[in-house]
């Protein structure tokens, strides 16, 4: 069994089109180093495309500090592009014949214990691995489009395939923020994709028939059902459906529709030119005012909202964000010394491409964001913090006075101090700085008055001596700390 966190964080892309470049930008944002092989001569100029819109969507979905982003380089031989990979991910076109050409050229030169993961649609792992020279290595990693945003992986290996290495694969995958559904037994189109082409053929076959444009249909699921599915799929949606009386009331409802039958999914429309051309006309009509650019941005920006609020309920997709949020640095520091006669710095971190309003500069909340965590960072390091809670005490904010004094940008570095200014087993009057780590230059002060407070009775109590043992040393420490400059001031004071 190989530990994952001893991998090499290096990636080969084999084939570097709208999938292979979607792979690229995860593992680059991931923190990986990645090689790209892929002749077209214009693989470079369509990487640097998709890794410009990942760039400007993927980064603001997360919460915590993203790993720095791995080097990208291109090589001219896949043997050169795999050497020393720990991942190799390939996205060559939906062709038998060239998948095995383009996997024995991998194997001729990848690691034993590398991963090979085929993006395929349609393909079962054991047909990608007919006379391969190492089968064992070879498995389905199968994404959607964006890879960049949407976390499901289908990963789908044979009976050949080495279990151990499928597992590895699975934590891999988690590490860089996805969700791998594991295909239990390999089947053409593995799950998601045999289900996407189903309701697709019974789109065609409403098209066919004149009773839906292709807007009406579009319209149908994003309107409507689109939304239930983005949150709770087929199965747990039909549950709600059938009401208290549950499922099984459900399904005898409606389950004998299915024998009528309502859809045409039985058969299929024959794609002939009339059909293909109705289709494309009214798709123009539909959406022909964008470009795919256009419509590329767009989409991007419509999936980091419903991820992010997904992610505020830390449900379906958005859990999956949250974990991934889980291991990446955090800003707060909370191991200091608290006998300092100094302000502490308790917050370390960066502006975050989510924090963006709509100047380009830091939105005033994630002023008090900030400010909020260098709190939660304090009442650890007085140990008053989750534990004390429980005890039934906390510190409720009654006045606060906020300053700013100047802009911060996407991704620059700042931190956060606090002084105390004042602090009795009652009251805690503190001052925070925000400060721009390259030039120290000031940005906001946040000056608050605390109340420690019974959270059952609701009123202000005085702490007992020892629970305020330790925010007395750090009071008695900054006692003789010149007081802030703009400490005690109003609203409009010259
Ligand atoms: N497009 C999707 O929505 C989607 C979703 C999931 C999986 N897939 C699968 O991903 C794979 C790639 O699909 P795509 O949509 O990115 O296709 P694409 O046409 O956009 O990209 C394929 C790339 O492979 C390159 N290529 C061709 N021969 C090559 C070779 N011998 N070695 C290296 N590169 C080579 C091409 O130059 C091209 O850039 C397919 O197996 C497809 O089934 C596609």
């Amino acid at each position: 069994m190989i530990a994952t966190e001893n991998l090499s964080k290096r990636a080969a892309i084999i084939g570097g089109g709208v999938i292979g470049g979607g792979w690229a930008a995860r593992f680059l944002l991931s923190g990986w180093d990645v090689c790209v092989f892929d002749p077209h001569p214009d693989a470079e100029a369509t990487l640097a495309a998709i890794l410009a819109n990942a760039r400007s969507s993927a980064p603001a979905l997360a919460d915590a500090v993203l790993p720095k982003e791995g080097a990208l380089t291109f090589a001219t031989t896949i043997g050169a592009a795999v050497e020393n990979a720990a991942w190799v991910q390939e996205s060559v076109p939906e062709e038998l014949a060239i998948k095995h050409k383009v996997i024995a050229e991998i194997q001729s030169a990848v690691p034993v214990s590398a991963v090979i993961g085929s993006s395929t649609s349609g393909f079962k792992p054991s047909e990608l691995q007919q006379d391969a020279a190492r089968p064992e290595q070879i498995m389905v990693t199968h994404p959607f489009n964006p890879v960049y945003l949407l976390p499901l992986i289908e990963v789908v290996a044979s009976p050949e395939t080495d279990k151990a290495l499928v597992q590895v694969a699975a934590e891999l995958l988690v590490s860089i923020g996805m969700k791998p559904l594991m295909v239990r037994k390999e089947i053409d189109a593995h799950i998601a994709d045999r289900f996407l082409e189903s309701v697709w053929r019974e789109a065609l076959w409403l098209v066919k028939d004149g009773i839906a444009t292709t807007e009406e249909i579009d319209d149908s699921i994003l309107y409507g059902f689109g939304l239930r599915w983005a949150q709770m799929g087929l199965f747990e949606t039909y549950r709600l459906a059938g009401g208290e009386e549950g499922m099984a009331h459900f399904i005898r409802q409606f389950g004998p529709a299915l024998q009528w039958p309502w859809s045409r999914l039985t058969d299929v429309p024959e794609l002939d030119e009339e059909l293909v051309n109705k289709i494309a006309e009214q798709s123009d009509a539909q959406s022909g005012q964008h470009s795919i650019q256009e419509l590329t941005r767009i989409r991007d920006r419509n999936l980091v909202g419903i991820l992010r609020s997904l992610k505020e309920r830390d449900w379906g997709a958005g859990a999956v964000l949250n974990e991934y949020d889980k291991t990446l640095a955090t800003a707060v520091c909370d191991d200091v010394a608290a006998s300092d006669a100094a302000p502490l710095r308790l917050w370390n971190g960066h502006v975050l491409p989510a924090w963006i309003d709509y100047n380009g500069h830091m939105t005033e909340f994630r002023y008090a964001h900030v400010f909020s965590d260098t709190c939660e960072a304090l009442l650890k390091v007085i140990d008053m913090h989750a534990e004390y809670g429980k005890l039934g005490f906390s510190y409720y904010t009654a006045e606060t006075h906020a300053q700013f004094f100047d802009e911060a940008a996407v991704n620059e570095s700042i931190y956060a101090t606090v002084q105390i200014i004042f602090a009795d087993t009652k009251r805690l009057h503190v001052f925070y700085r925000m400060h721009a780590a390259a030039d120290e230059r000031m940005l906001a002060s946040l000056e608050v008055m605390y109340l420690h407070v019974d959270m059952k009775s609701g009123r202000v109590v005085a702490a007992d001596d020892d629970a305020a043992r330790k925010l007395m040393v750090i009071a008695a420490a900054h006692a003789d700390l010149e007081k802030p400059e703009t400490a005690g001031r109003f609203v409009g004071q010259r």
